[in-house]
């Protein structure tokens, strides 16, 4: 772990943090940061990434280390380097070096954590090997995939209060994440001429992350299969007539994310097709992105891009009815199954380690509809919010072959209309609005998405 200077700033906002969280729970915590998992021999490990919530409040990536927060105070818990570490891996910084840099108020070494654990509340961490010494250490499980109750509830609730919104620095890195993300996408699109396969435009764009000391924030996508969701390979020739659906989004050394989609044609221009179903994402991504607002219900953003995809694929002649009504019967689903998007800032879908605490509120629930089962936000919207827009069309064969067999939906779809429609196979559009008190930023607006404009990109 590196630490560049001490910058008082970054310690004023993690004391501003921590201060805000005292203020409301009146109990100790404890965040640790996790460890690095193994990939196939204990010393060989995949890159470390510290929790989210340990990065809020200490605001540097450290492995194996935790931090009590109480009444404003924090106390960091972290070993020495070993003396041989420094053969391997250079000298590393002291205890008292990293508690200055974070403006920690204590330093002590990992043992004397096991005395000052009385009261403590927790948020489990991802690795199996630090959830397993949180449980064993709090004397309770801790487990990522249990909703938290009592005092850690009381925690969890009280920090997605704060990370809810984002402040002055948060909004720095995340608009650093944004803009080194529309530079990867920019760079993308200008080798998809030359480049054979999906993998040679995943290595363009991913490069522009490592030149600036970034990684990804999720496992990239660059496929000419956008119909399937989170396609992971990248071996697929590129051929001309093919959409290449790429979302992409980098994450800042302090963690922060952005998230950003584009379909681009492999041949440069889009086919008539291509472009009739592109134009009804945009105009529901455009429409989505003027409706957000404080106090808007973001359900109701969801609602908006199912009315207008409906709408556009009835004028197009796919879908047969009213679009209110076939929004009614979810038959927008068949093509566009997702939500509209979600919460960004420190994990690419923001807090979702605490299942759906942080996306909806309070006593409210996900539906069972197929068409906002799965919405990951119903929340009204508030200044410093940041949420992704990113409506989509897909023909994921598994859904429409079940259509084609249901009683209702096989007569909503116009079937013979729709095999014209065959070179769409998955476009999305996705971008990162900040909501603000007079309406929106888009973080990501550097990255032109109407169709003349992403033409001249790719060529
Ligand atoms: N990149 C993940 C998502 O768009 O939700
Ligand atoms: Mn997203
Ligand atoms: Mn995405």
């Amino acid at each position: 772990m590196v630490i560049n200077n001490t910058s008082s700033s970054l310690i004023d906002i993690l004391r501003q943090r921590r201060q805000r969280l005292a203020s409301l729970i009146d109990f100790p915590a404890i965040l640790w940061s996790g460890s690095s998992n193994p990939r196939n021999f204990p010393a060989n490990v995949f890159p470390f990434r510290a929790s989210s919530h340990f990065l809020y409040f200490a605001g540097l990536p450290l492995p194996n280390v935790a931090i009590r927060l109480d009444a404003g105070k924090l106390e960091l818990f972290m070993d020495d380097p070993q003396p041989n570490s420094a053969l391997w891996y250079g000298e590393m910084p002291q205890r008292h070096e990293i508690a200055a840099h974070i403006g920690a108020d204590d330093a002590k070494p990992m043992a004397e954590l096991e005395s000052c654990l009385e009261d403590a509340a927790t948020v489990a961490v991802q690795d199996a090997a630090t959830w397993t010494q949180q449980s064993q250490l709090l004397n309770r499980w801790v487990l990522p995939q249990k909703s938290p109750i009592g005092i850690d509830l009381e925690l969890a609730k009280a920090i997605i209060s704060l990370r809810l919104t984002h402040d002055a620095d948060a909004l720095v890195q995340l608009q650093k994440a944004a803009a080194v993300s529309v530079a990867a996408h920019k760079a993308g699109m200008a080798a998809t001429p030359k480049a054979k396969i999906e993998a040679e435009v995943r290595a363009a764009m991913e490069g522009v992350f490592i030149a600036h000391n970034m990684t990804t924030a999720y496992n990239s996508v660059v496929t000419v299969h956008g119909e399937v969701l989170h396609n992971e390979h990248y071996h697929h020739p590129l051929q001309p007539g093919d959409l290449l659906l790429v979302d992409v989004g980098g994450e800042t050394e302090m963690g922060w994310a952005a998230d950003i989609t584009r379909t681009w044609p492999v041949s440069g221009q889009f086919s008539a097709t291509q472009k009739d179903i592109y134009n009804i994402v945009l105009a529901a991504h455009d429409a989505c992105i003027a409706k957000i607002y404080p106090g808007v219900e973001y359900a109701d953003v969801h609602l908006l891009a199912t009315n207008i995809i409906a709408e556009g694929l009835v004028d197009l002649g796919i879908l047969q009815g009213n679009a209110e009504d076939l929004v009614e019967m979810d038959a927008h689903a068949l093509f566009f199954p997702h939500g509209i998007g979600h919460l960004l800032g420190l994990d690419v879908h923001d807090m979702e380690d605490l299942g759906d605490l942080a996306g909806y509120d309070e006593g409210r629930q996900r539906s069972d509809r197929f068409g906002l089962s799965y919405l990951r936000l119903n929340r009204p919207l508030r200044p410093g919010m940041l949420v992704t827009i990113e409506p989509g069309f897909y023909q994921v064969p598994a859904i429409l072959n079940e259509a084609k067999l249901h009683p209702t939906y096989q007569k909503l779809v116009n079937w013979e209309r729709l095999s014209h429609f065959h070179d769409v196979r998955g476009i999305r559009i996705e971008d990162d609005v900040l909501v603000t008190e007079n309406g929106t930023e888009v973080l990501t607006a550097a990255l032109p998405n109407n169709i003349s404009a992403v033409e001249n990109l790719c060529k």
